[in-house]
């Protein structure tokens, strides 16, 4: 297995967190003591953070309810949002054809996979217009069973499938990813008879990847769900080693605390690898509800937090890295790099007597967007910017299941550094009362009422 892992790198003349507008070896070996800390502070709680525990899940009832899907559709749409959304999009990603929905049948590992993701109408309206629903499957996936995007979702395409199929269909065209007991989802699962899928009660919203959240729809479009948690207990393993030297998501961790705390405050992801893209925003789901916070553990206003950006190599090059090289020194950068892609795009010996074009004669894509990947970490690092490295020998299940379980671990070992609860949001949930009094939901009126009157006092309006 050891040949699969991702190693990371954050001390060498092209990664580095060392130097004037980064960290010192000082400050780092003086911190390890805290790092230690929060490691035995994140396994003290292990029997209360369930996700801990997903790597060693039987996964027969996901992987039964998969073929049976699989065996009746030419389409899985799942319908979520946040935590519930993301990480099957970023498996997704990751694992398949870049343009899997667009292959013919034959080539492809399962049905295509649409997650729309937002309750726009156009978006909505929209993914009605392509689908087949005699031969579609929506997936319902929400925590809590009431999220007001993802039930808003729900009622519309289980209206157009009653309208379509009628109602005695409708079993077999919804499959229930929720909470086992609680949430007006599981009401409707057990009233009207759907097949469900249990998310434990102690796996919160944005570190569900790894249960039924995103273990389904994987499994349903032909992706091994037992190597992504294979993946995943190697990462425990490493995570479990009590000094931070020897354990990759402490070390990541305490890297980015310490220079959050020197003015780093962002944090860039940039794969060097399309597959990753949205790894990357997955990530930043995890690490800005997880850490960004107003109060510590003891109630004394903080508000902290490293601001995740999304970035992609080698598009991004024109567009981002100019700042990245340039501008403020706020940020450390972790470039995701690739060993070995899936296939080759090599180039013809097209133009040798072109100087401008001659030094691309005979190579390869991967030839060049790995020169491209190095060649913007150094050009950071000369310009006295901290970066990580992390390289992946292949985008596999298994070393996708690694990375999955060790930013979850990391987010978990800062959340002790910051002294902070990564596991709650109070700032969504903020959010989400606003909307309810908004629309109208009852026992939300003095909320209405209080939004009303801000609205009043705006003197802000005004016409472009
Ligand atoms: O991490 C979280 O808990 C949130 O981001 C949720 O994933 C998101 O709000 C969706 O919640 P639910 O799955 O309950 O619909």
């Amino acid at each position: 297995m050891s040949t699969q892992a991702i190693r990371f790198d954050y001390n060498n003349v092209m990664a580095d967190v060392i130097g004037e507008h980064g960290l010192t070896e000082a400050e780092i070996e003086a911190a390890l003591p805290h790092a230690a800390a929060a490691i035995e502070a994140v396994y003290a709680q292990r029997a209360e953070l369930g996700w801990m525990d997903l790597p060693y899940q039987d996964t027969s009832e996901i992987i039964a309810q998969a073929q049976a899907v699989r065996a009746r559709a030419d389409t899985l749409v799942v319908l979520g949002i946040g935590g519930s959304a993301l990480g099957p999009i970023a498996t997704q990603t990751a694992l398949q054809h870049p343009f899997y929905n667009n292959l013919p049948r034959e080539l492809r590992r399962g049905p295509t996979l649409f997650v729309p993701d937002n309750v726009d109408p156009e978006l909505n309206a929209g993914l009605l217009d392509v689908l087949d629903l005699e031969r579609t499957v929506f997936n319902v996936i929400t925590k809590s069973g009431t999220t007001a995007e993802t039930m808003a979702s729900f009622i519309y395409f289980r209206e157009a499938l009653a309208k379509r199929l009628g109602q005695d269909k409708l079993v077999d065209h919804l499959v229930l990813t929720t909470d086992p007991k609680k949430g007006a989802l599981r009401q409707i699962a057990d009233r009207e008879g759907y097949p469900t899928l249990p998310i434990p009660a102690s796996v919160g919203g944005r570190f569900s990847e790894l249960c039924s959240v995103g273990l389904f729809p994987a499994a349903v479009t032909g992706i091994d769900i037992d190597e992504l948690l294979a993946g995943a207990a190697y990462a425990d393993k490493r995570s479990q080693e009590r000094d931070p030297r020897k354990n990759p998501a402490a070390m990541c961790a305490l890297i980015q605390f310490l220079l959050d705390k020197k003015g780093k405050n962002m944090v860039v992801m940039m794969p060097y690898a399309q597959r990753l893209r949205d790894v990357a925003d997955w990530f930043r789901q995890l690490w800005a509800e997880s850490l960004g916070k107003r109060v510590d553990r003891a109630g004394n206003v903080v508000n902290v937090g490293p601001t995740p950006i999304k970035s992609l190599g080698a598009t991004d090059q024109h567009s981002q890295v100019q700042l990245y090289a340039e501008g403020p020194f706020d940020k450390l950068m972790h470039f995701l790099f690739v060993d070995q892609f899936q296939v080759e795009a090599p180039l013809s010996n097209a133009y040798p007597d072109i100087n401008e074009l001659s030094y691309l004669d005979g190579k390869s894509f991967s030839q060049l967007l790995k020169a491209e990947g190095e060649a913007t970490q150094l050009a950071i690092a000369e310009a006295g910017r901290p970066s990580i490295a992390h390289h992946f020998p292949a985008v596999n299940a298994f070393t996708l299941g690694q990375f999955y379980y060790m930013l979850e671990m990391q987010t978990a070992f800062a959340g002790e550094l910051y002294d902070i609860n990564a596991f709650d949001q109070p700032g969504v949930e903020a959010g989400k009362i606003a909307t309810y009094a908004l629309m109208g939901r009852e026992g939300y009126d003095a909320r209405r009422h209080e939004i009303e009157q801000a609205r009043g006092r705006s003197r802000s309006e005004f016409v472009i």
